[in-house]
């Protein structure tokens, strides 16, 4: 689908990566390497560890660079020892949250039932949702990929108002894809994403067209150029590739003008 109305979303998550003092020396040397660029039809983010946050607000504050969270809670507080709410996140000037990322799916037993409530959330917190969907090796052997897409996509979005849908940004990472170094083919990236985008499109075809949907798995400087010219992909998460900030910088200056 046409992406004119989708601005270009890239987005790198550190996952349990960098110190506060690493986060700081690393931020100062990306805003440099964004100014430089001048790419403003870019939005870029950073998913930082909870302990970084604050310092990565307080670097990016006079820039466009916008700080995501790898995680809440769904309820604004309670008994939920080692848990973080919403309004804590927003406190600190936090813009967004990455949900059902698939490593807190497979290692922290994170379900779509809790992603339902997570996604309206945040965004009634006002924090910009980034929910991952993907498939893993096995599921895509057994022809399972759409089965398993459509289940994410609809019980994550399950409680969101269609007016909203289009305030969720959603990451499709396959599994498989994930700290591999294997990158999904470009027909396999472009085909699920546009299913991704078929399934909003039953829900909404207004949000449909103006939602964004990115690929996650391996993506480099080396060949986020040909993933982010795909019709339907709006950006990249990228995880290993952005610890460096030559490298993520180089993965921005790859988004099509
Ligand atoms: P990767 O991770 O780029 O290291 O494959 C992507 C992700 O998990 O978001």
């Amino acid at each position: 689908m046409s992406s004119e109305l989708r601005a270009p979303f890239v987005a790198g998550n550190w996952k349990m990566n960098k110190t506060r003092a690493e986060a700081r020396g690393y931020a100062g040397d990306l805003l440099a390497r964004l100014a430089a660029l001048g790419r403003d039809d870019v939005e870029v983010a950073i998913c930082a560890p909870f302990t970084t946050l604050d310092e990565m607000v307080s670097a990016s504050r006079s820039s466009r660079l916008m700080i995501v969270a790898q995680n809440m809670h769904e309820a604004d507080h309670g008994a939920f020892t080692g848990e973080v709410a919403a309004p804590m996140l927003t406190e600190l000037g936090v813009d967004g949250v990455v949900l059902g990322h698939s490593e807190r799916r497979q290692y922290f037993g994170e379900t779509d039932r809790a992603l339902a409530l997570k996604v309206p959330a945040a965004l009634a917190a006002g924090l910009l949702p980034i929910l991952c969907v993907g498939e893993t090796e096995d599921e895509r052997a057994a022809g399972d990929t759409d089965r398993k897409l459509r289940q994410q996509v609809k019980e994550g979005l399950d409680k969101l108002e269609s007016e909203r849908l289009a305030d969720v940004v959603i990451a499709y990472e396959p599994i498989w894809a994930i700290g591999t170094g294997q990158t999904a083919a470009l027909e396999q990236a472009q085909e699920a994403i546009a299913f991704v985008r078929a399934l909003i499109a039953d829900r909404s075809r207004d949000a449909a067209a103006r939602v964004r949907v990115l690929y996650g798995g391996s993506v480099k400087a080396s060949n986020a150029a040909e993933l982010l010219a795909l019709p339907d992909v709006d950006g990249a998460l990228v995880g290993g590739a952005s610890l460096d900030a030559e490298e993520f910088a180089a993965i921005v200056a790859a988004a099509p003008r």
